[in-house]
């Protein structure tokens, strides 16, 4: 039995690819972890900025071996360079950058809170750049790399939302982005796209929302294992239907 389990593991890890997940310890980055590592596909480095507090994350790793946690705040450019460097050159098939944040306050123009506005473009918009930045040679040394955004349907130009102008307009300036990195890096053999990912109960979706976070992950898996270098700069809904920009 020892043997036929060493044997299956070595057939799996000649052939598994690697994906590193943002914002990885809850909601829908905890599930996308989940879903991948259930393909047998794929090892997953899981990027949290709290690896000890992550008490799933860290149960996951104790059940398959190919979960890595390592510690990441993505808006801080130096803990974003030690998780790259920690990769050791071990090339990136799928960035998915997952981590993003809703503040509750000061949602309006008239009762704007721009800190609030600041640490959401921080996060929402900016940091996805920064970690394709950090980790472009490790992409670029996968024969097919992709990178997925968890953008939002909030971030639709098509659709008119009152919701939180900070939220709706980081999520449409991070759409806008991805669409020039997918022409910039499409030389370079990268695929590049955004997606909503539904309505989701987590503890940003809350509990009315629409679709539970493996719903969600496993819509979004099969997102990523369908696009290519050809629907470079597409913009997707989480069952794999193109949204509107
Ligand atoms: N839920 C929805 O209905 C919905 C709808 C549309 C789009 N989205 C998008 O989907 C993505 C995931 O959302 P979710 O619902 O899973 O949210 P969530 O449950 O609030 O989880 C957010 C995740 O992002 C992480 N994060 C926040 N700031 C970070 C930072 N500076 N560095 C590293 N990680 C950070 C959080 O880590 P900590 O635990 O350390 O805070 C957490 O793991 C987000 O981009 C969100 O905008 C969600």
């Amino acid at each position: 039995m020892e043997k036929i389990n060493n044997i299956n593991h070595l057939q799996r890890s000649t052939k598994v690819k690697t994906v590193v997940i943002t914002g990885a310890n809850r909601g829908i980055g905890l599930e996308l972890t989940r879903i991948f590592l259930s393909t047998g596909k794929y090892a997953v480095i899981a990027g949290c900025r709290n690896p000890e507090a992550a008490t799933e994350l860290t149960k996951l790793g104790e059940e398959d071996s190919n979960l890595e946690i390592k510690a990441l705040d993505v808006t801080d450019q130096k803990s974003a360079e030690t998780f790259a460097q920690s990769l050791e050159g071990k090339p990136v098939d799928v960035l998915i950058n997952n981590a993003g944040i809703y503040v509750d306050k000061g949602k309006g123009v008239l009762d704007a809170d721009f800190e609030a506005w600041e640490q959401t473009y921080l996060v929402n918009v900016i940091s996805p750049f920064r970690m394709i930045k950090v980790l472009l040679d490790n992409l670029e040394a996968s024969d097919q790399a992709k990178i997925l955004t968890i953008s939002s349907q909030m971030g639709s130009m098509s659709l008119p939302y009152s919701a939180s102008h900070a939220y709706c307009s980081s999520k449409a300036a991070v759409n806008k982005g991805m669409q020039g990195v997918a022409l910039e890096l499409k030389p370079k053999g990268i695929a590049v796209a955004v997606a909503h990912p539904g309505w989701v109960q987590t503890d940003m979706g809350g509990t009315a929302a629409d679709i539970t976070p493996a719903e969600s992950a496993s819509g979004l898996y099969k997102v990523v294992e369908k696009f290519s270098l050809a629907d470079t700069g597409s913009f997707y809904k989480w069952n794999g239907e193109i949204h509107p920009w």
